[in-house]
């Protein structure tokens, strides 16, 4: 049984203050939860992040990682950066990075490389627009982004992925897929992972869904059998609502 995974992504919100504020107001209130609840915040609030939850069994993580060791990149983060603020994850590939950055499969691929490398684990994030869904190309979409995105996978390597299937279209737009749409393309990212790696492998690896989930939808959607949780954008703002998610898987 794959545990359900609650992960928050704050996205560009919340000063250090801010998110000390929100975590000292929420730990108490997941108490009596059953998941793993993350969250992926600013690079800024991590630290204070890592010790707002110190004695929680809340994990910490970043939202974007550079491949590169070290180097001449005017605004971008290292592994080794990441790993001693305290991140134990990070967000690789969401949507707003490959169509605000243009961040490219390629790209991604070197970053999830490098973050398992450095001993980070990582959430992959992958999924198609909403002109993809309408021209019939979603699988497609979703076939040639594990392929781009995803290195060669040891072994040991596979417990330290998760991957975020989040359509774009339903991203931020209050618009959530439906639990049977979003199982559907859960059911072929794991039949696919399957065809790379063998289908023992490919069930170890968690699969959550994203975009526009919230307390109304989030049971139903959490209920299907190849969603093990939840990425979780606008609703993981506020502590009492996102506990509420964090609650009812
Ligand atoms: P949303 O964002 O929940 O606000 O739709 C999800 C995400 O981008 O990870």
């Amino acid at each position: 049984m794959r545990k359900k995974v609650i992960a928050g992504n704050w996205k560009m919100f919340k000063t250090v203050a801010e998110a000390r504020s929100f975590l000292t107001a929420f730990i108490p209130l997941v108490e009596g939860s059953s998941a793993q609840v993350l969250f992926a915040v600013p690079f800024t609030a991590l630290h204070a992040a890592v010790q707002a939850v110190a004695g929680s069994k809340i994990v910490i993580g970043a939202q974007n990682m550079h491949d590169a060791k070290e180097g001449a990149f005017t605004g971008e983060i290292s592994s080794s950066m990441l790993k001693e603020a305290g991140a134990q994850f990070v967000l690789l590939g969401h949507s707003e990075r490959r169509a605000i950055f243009h961040e490219s499969n390629e790209f991604i691929q070197r970053k999830v490389k490098s973050a398992l490398a450095a001993g980070i684990k990582v959430i992959l994030c992958i999924g198609e627009s909403e002109s993809e869904r309408e021209a019939g190309k979603t699988e497609e979409v979703l076939r040639a982004q594990l392929d781009g995105s995803l290195p060669e996978m040891q072994f040991a390597d596979l417990d330290q992925l998760t991957i975020a299937y989040e359509p774009v279209w339903a991203i931020g737009t209050g618009k959530s897929a439906t639990a049977a749409m979003a199982q559907e393309a859960h059911r072929f990212c794991r039949m696919h992972l399957g065809k790379k790696w063998g289908e023992e492998r490919a069930r170890r690896v968690a699969l959550l869904y994203g975009g526009s989930v919230k307390p109304e939808n989030c049971k139903e959607i959490l209920a299907q059998p190849d969603i093990d949780g939840a990425l979780v954008g606008g609703a993981s703002l506020d502590p009492q609502v996102f506990a509420k998610i964090a609650l009812s898987s």
